[in-house]
């Protein structure tokens, strides 16, 4: 088997990954940041793509490109939420991607990628059922957002320590949900209620938002490399998007990564 690659569009999404990698050695090529190491004893390739379509491109092509035993690439990080129900805190493991700013009509459908016949590229099977268990096995250990927010970690809930005190026992915090299906990607962070609304008018089904996977889903595909995206709900893509994000992936999103790739990592 060769080498796994996570990759993020943030550092600050990569923190504990990061942390957590003792003997990471980086490399830098075109700007994109590369460490190869271990984790939970596997060897792996983390990567820093930056935001958007284009650097994720181009950080997936360099990273299959220069780590040729690299055979399975999930890209990791936040979303918004789309659908009702996707809430902050919730984790979406992608069954397919579709670039929701991609429009080269009249010549191709709306969405379609020109001369690829199709408008999205389905993650693989295996890959997303086996994150989709490591996440729902993470959103119990951790206890949900409020816990974390609150200071604890999964280590001390289990000890039976409690941050919230008696009323959380009393009403217990939602721990989240994982969620699985379409996610859609395009160069802008969605953060006002009508763009949200025209989005899910537009793509009904499709579970959240982020800036990324699409592009990194047609790379591994030329590449024929599986792939496959988990990420944190940071925000509801509407008009509180830019509030609630920034202080959210370090505290919850980067700390739910490692947990999620080090329980898929020791199945
Ligand atoms: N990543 C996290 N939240 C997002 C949003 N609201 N729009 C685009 N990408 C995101």
């Amino acid at each position: 088997m060769g080498r796994v690659a996570i990759v993020g569009a943030m550092q600050q999404e990569l923190h504990a990954l990061l942390e957590a990698m003792p003997d990471e050695s980086p490399l830098r090529r075109a700007g994109r940041e590369f460490w190869a190491g271990h984790l939970s004893g596997h060897a792996v390739v983390v990567a820093l793509s930056g935001i958007g379509k284009v650097a994720a491109a181009t950080t997936a092509t360099l990273l299959l490109a220069e780590f040729d035993d690299v055979d399975r690439v999930v890209f990791t990080g936040t979303a918004g939420g789309l659908e009702p129900g996707v809430e902050v805190g919730d984790i979406v493991v992608a069954d397919a991607l579709l670039q929701h700013d991609l429009d080269a009509s009249p010549l191709f459908p709306r969405h379609e990628v020109p001369l690829y016949g199709t408008d999205r590229f389905r993650t693989d099977v295996a890959l997303s059922d086996a994150l989709a268990d490591a996440a729902q096995r993470t959103l119990a250990a951790f206890g949900g957002v409020e816990r974390l927010l609150a200071g604890a970690t999964g280590a001390s809930q289990a000890a039976g320590t409690d941050p919230l005190g008696a009323s959380a026992i009393a009403a217990p915090p939602k721990i989240g949900r994982v969620h699985r299906g379409l996610v859609v990607s395009g160069d802008r962070f969605v953060s006002g209620r009508a763009e949200n609304d025209a989005l899910c008018r537009r793509l009904p089904g499709a579970l959240a938002v982020e800036m990324e996977g699409a592009a990194v889903a047609q790379v591994c595909h030329d590449f024929g490399v599986p792939f496959a995206v988990v990420r944190t709900i940071s925000d509801r893509a509407d008009d509180a998007a830019h509030v609630d994000f920034t202080s959210f992936v370090e505290q919850v999103a980067s700390r739910y990564t490692l947990a999620i790739v080090e329980q898929w990592l020791a199945e």
